[in-house]
């Protein structure tokens, strides 16, 4: 792996913990319940390799529609999380997605830890919780209409940017790399104008068993693509020798 060409950001589809589990015989929530360590050792891989943004996919909006015992299992993980992690990895914690459909005590729980780590600048840690990319899209449809019907922005002045400024996150650059466990290759309403020019990595290993060397395998994978954002490969080619010159 070329320590020189890490991804900035690295996006996750954390997926296969139910089957992890009934494949054990267990229930969905144990496949969960250790999902986390799978998440601990990601994340501190992921700070001790240099990747300065890791946003990961915990609860879509969609899973809101899961059995309500499997839905306060995970709800339950999220309130069990203490700052210990982000304290010792130096990682601030920042949260994405519609928190009004949170109970109280989990949006106070998050608000809090985001509020105890804001200061650490090691790592940024994203978590996507009742989140999903359309219903982002149109919450930042609404605000940017609000403000063209209130007369502080004007139609023609609408850019890509304004768009990126309106969603959840403003303040973090698009993935580098989107990775999704669990062997499905779609994306499941995640991220879907962030990751317009992200690499793709998908892997049949469930979550629970994703650890350092999986990271390790997907950052090597994706260290052999030219990312070419619609140009051709000698311009490509052309604009890295200028750089290094
Ligand atoms: C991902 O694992 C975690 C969440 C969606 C909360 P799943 O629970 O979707 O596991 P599978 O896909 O059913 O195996
Ligand atoms: C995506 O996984 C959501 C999370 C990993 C949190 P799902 O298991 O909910 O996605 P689908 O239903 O297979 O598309
Ligand atoms: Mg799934």
């Amino acid at each position: 792996m070329d320590k020189n060409r890490i991804p900035q950001h690295i996006a996750i589809i954390m997926d296969g913990n139910g089957r992890w589990a009934t494949e054990k015989g267990k229930a969905r929530s144990y496949g969960h319940f250790k999902g986390i360590e799978a998440v601990v050792e990601t994340a501190t891989a992921c700070g001790n390799l240099g990747v300065k943004y890791l946003t990961l996919y915990v609860f879509s909006t969609e899973n809101w529609n899961r059995p309500a015992d499997e839905v306060s299992a995970l709800m339950k993980l999220v309130l069990d999380q203490q700052s210990y992690l982000f304290d010792k990895n130096n990682t601030r914690l920042c949260v994405i997605g519609d928190r009004s459909r949170l109970s109280d005590e989990v949006r106070e729980h998050l608000e809090a830890l985001e509020r105890k780590t804001a200061s650490y600048d090691g790592m940024t840690m994203v978590l996507a919780i009742s989140y999903s990319s359309r219903w982002e899209i149109t919450d930042a449809t609404r605000s940017i209409a609000q403000k063209v019907k209130d007369g502080v922005l004007k139609v023609e002045d609408i850019t890509e940017e304004t768009i990126t400024q309106h969603l959840n996150t403003k303040d973090f650059p698009d993935p580098d790399l989107l990775i999704r466990t669990g062997g499905e290759l779609r994306i499941s309403n995640y991220l879907l104008w962030q990751i317009a020019y992200s690499e793709l990595y998908f892997t049949p290993v469930y979550w629970p068993d994703f650890n350092e060397q999986e990271l390790v395998k997907a950052i090597e994978v994706f260290q052999t693509k030219q990312r070419r954002y619609g140009k051709t490969e000698a311009q490509i080619e052309e604009e890295m020798k200028n750089n290094i010159k």
